[in-house]
């Protein structure tokens, strides 16, 4: 049998990534260049900055890959890319680089939609089964995917504000913490409890998510604590916010759960590894689902990387996907496109 190998471009936020992956899920590199640190200094990712730092990266992390597979481009049968959603800046630089590759060593040239990459990066720990829903949780996403066959996406809820994610950084600034606040308010919330109600945003379809008025709820907080010159313990807010938040995406993920009986539920994106989430879904949701396998993935495959987007690709690439070079970054690129 041929060992199809599939080299993956990942550049749509603040990491520039590529990853060589054959046969769909073997790894055979997976090389991440972050910038957090850069942008850490200016407490949100600077677009600008971004693409300045994907151009000056991207040969290497290219190069370095194919060192640690030891591979040449001869072996590669296609380059995948993702496409978009993200910054469209960054976008352009994975996409250039791919384009630059499929060009001059004629191959096929696959665009991967970013979401897609998180849902099958769960593809590298357990085999995909369908139907399956994917609740998918980042700085730029928080959707319910229903998956009724291997390449077939269905949005059933999306956010009507924030992200999740963005949630998590913006109440991470309002409690003083590193960005990206998400993990640092794990941590916060692991020392506090959930003592403080705030509000749970209401949407008109059930399916669909808010989360811009959680946020507002704790910035609310926090200035009616400072003009009342009171004290509070930000452990206990971090508790209250995380729970609250939790509690929103539970009780959506249930209900797409219930109405649609998938064979496999998996979780995506870097809010995926939120340790409030994950107990969660372990101790309350799987148990009520026996029948559903419940794949939660490790950290190291929840936030951006290629490898992702190389085991997506490779289900692409089998279903016939291909761009020609008028490929072009799609910032808000659909999922049911
Ligand atoms: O998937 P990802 O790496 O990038 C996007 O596609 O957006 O997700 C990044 C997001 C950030 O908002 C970050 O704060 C959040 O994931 N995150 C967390 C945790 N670790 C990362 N949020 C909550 N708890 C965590 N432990
Ligand atoms: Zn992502």
């Amino acid at each position: 049998m041929k060992q199809v190998k599939i080299l993956a471009i990942e550049s749509s936020c603040d990491e520039t990534a590529t990853a060589i992956v054959q046969n769909d899920t073997e790894v055979l590199a997976n090389v991440v260049a972050t910038q957090i640190d850069v942008h850490k200094r200016y407490g949100g990712v600077v677009p600008e900055v971004a693409s300045r730092i994907h151009v000056e990266n991207i040969s290497v992390v290219i190069q370095e890959a194919l060192v640690q597979a030891n591979l040449t481009m001869e072996d590669i049968d296609a380059i995948a890319v993702t496409k978009g959603p993200g910054l469209i800046g960054s976008l352009h630089v994975g996409i250039q680089a791919a384009k630059t590759l499929a060009w001059a060593f004629h191959k096929p040239l696959i665009p991967v939609h970013h979401i897609a990459g998180h849902i099958y990066a769960n593809a590298l720990v357990k085999k995909l089964e369908f139907p399956l829903l994917a609740l998918v949780v980042s700085g730029g996403h928080t959707e319910l995917v229903l998956m009724k066959d291997e390449w077939s996406f269905e949005v059933l809820g999306t956010t009507q504000d924030d992200a999740i994610g963005e949630a998590f950084d913006k109440v991470g600034r309002v409690l003083r913490l590193p960005y990206p606040g998400g993990v640092y308010i794990d941590r916060l919330a692991s020392k506090g409890k959930p003592i403080y109600t705030l509000a749970k945003p209401k949407t008109e379809d059930a399916m669909n998510f808010s989360f811009s008025g959680l946020k507002s709820s704790v910035l609310q907080f926090v200035s009616r604590m400072e003009r009342k010159q009171e004290t509070f313990e930000p452990a206990d807010l971090a508790a209250s916010f995380q729970k609250t938040a939790i509690d929103i995406l539970m009780e959506h993920t249930l209900l797409a759960l219930q109405a649609n009986h998938p064979k496999m539920f998996v979780v995506a994106g870097g809010v995926a590894a939120n340790s409030g989430l994950r107990k969660q879904i372990t101790e309350f949701v799987a148990p009520k689902f026996p029948d559903t396998v419940c794949v939660i993935p490790p950290l190291a495959c929840c936030t951006d990387n290629a490898a992702m987007i190389a085991v997506a690709g490779s289900v692409a690439y089998r279903h016939g996907v291909r761009a020609d070079f008028s490929l072009t970054a799609d910032a808000g690129y659909e999922l049911e496109s």
